[in-house]
């Protein structure tokens, strides 16, 4: 396949590599592409709030401008409900999951677990923003309301997972299970273009991502890591990178090789990162690309989540880097 293809002929030219060819989950990732693109119109468009109408006022319209993490979430439902093809949504957004009954949605076989917006505090000052997907078949029979069940299964078990960064450029990256593809918006025609084809992240990598702010907070196990990623010897010191956007952060150092750290500390027991909304698709990329993602002990996508908005520690990217800052945790 040429690197000219859009994500559309894309996807049904590897739709042979989909587990279930019925189409749906096509349909289903073409509903988040669609949503992606007017989230990314009203991120390019943040920064003329103040001009447009400040948050609490009224547009133009008559209704009241929006917080952009809200519209987001709106946006996705929107999306995902009106082209059946999901039958149930869980949003961190949102405090419980989403039955979706109207239509043909009741016969999809898919549930949608997502962070419409990561990142949302960089929205006023002009930096890079994202949002996360995670695709799982239901476990419950088709054609029933969908359960809790549903959306608590382990990472391991996701169909799909993806996220859209919109930053310099806007690209939307996904897994099937077969790889990692990046595809880049040309903004002037709307459309999707496979622009970073088999995604893989380097083995090793001389960036590491973590807010150091909290540096006195961190379990010892971080603190020595982060006192050897600053020790002067080889490859050593590594350089600090930290946009504090999961999206961007990850984005960065899959392509470049590094090593994201989001741990437990005095002030955030089970670290702030959620399992299912951002840590389990982002592992899912990870290991689909060469990576690792761990809480620190063991792998992410076994674990068997016990709530919607669990938080877990995460220690994700590059293999060996990953690997030393779990040895450092078993060692603290
Ligand atoms: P969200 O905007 O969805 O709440 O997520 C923000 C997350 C993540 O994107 C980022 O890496 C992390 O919070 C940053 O947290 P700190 O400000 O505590 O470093
Ligand atoms: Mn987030
Ligand atoms: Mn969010």
């Amino acid at each position: 396949m040429g690197n000219n293809s859009t994500i559309g002929e894309f996807i049904i030219e590897s739709q042979n590599h989909f587990k279930y060819t019925s189409g749906e989950l096509s349909r289903l990732l073409s509903s988040i592409r669609l949503a992606a693109k007017v989230v990314n119109r009203e991120v390019n468009k943040a920064g003329l709030v103040d001009i447009l109408g400040a948050e609490g006022s009224e547009n133009i319209q008559g209704e009241e401008q929006q917080k952009l993490d809200v519209y987001a979430n709106d946006k996705f439902i929107e999306a995902l409900t009106s082209r059946e093809v999901v039958c149930g949504i869980a949003s961190e957004e949102n405090d419980d999951f989403i039955r979706i009954e109207n239509g043909d949605n009741i016969a999809s076989k898919y549930v949608v677990l997502m962070d419409p917006l990561d990142g949302s505090s960089n929205i006023d000052v002009n930096v890079s923003v994202g949002s996360i997907f995670s695709i799982y078949r239901r476990v419950s029979e088709t054609g029933s309301p969908v359960v809790l069940e549903d959306f608590l299964q382990p990472g391991s078990e996701q169909v799909a997972a993806g996220y859209v960064l919109y930053g310099s450029s806007t690209i939307m990256v996904y897994t099937t299970g077969h790889g990692v593809n990046g595809f880049t918006l040309d903004p002037s025609i709307g459309t999707f273009y496979l622009s970073h084809p088999n995604l893989k992240t380097p083995d090793n990598g001389n960036i590491y991502s973590i807010n150091e702010g909290n540096y006195v907070h961190f379990p010892q196990g971080v603190k020595d890591y982060l006192k050897y990623c600053q020790e002067e010897k080889g490859e050593r010191p590594y350089t600090s990178r930290y946009i504090g956007s999961l999206v961007s952060d990850f984005h960065r150092n899959m392509i470049k090789g590094g090593i994201y750290i989001y741990p437990t500390s005095t002030k955030a027991p089970n670290g702030k990162l959620r399992l299912l909304y951002e840590c389990n698709p982002i592992a899912f990329l990870a290991e689909q690309s060469g990576a690792m993602a761990s809480d620190g002990y063991q792998r992410i996508l076994d674990i068997k989540p016990e709530e919607l908005h669990q938080r877990v520690p995460f220690f994700v990217g590059s293999k060996n880097m990953v690997m030393k800052a779990m040895e450092f945790m078993e060692n603290s």
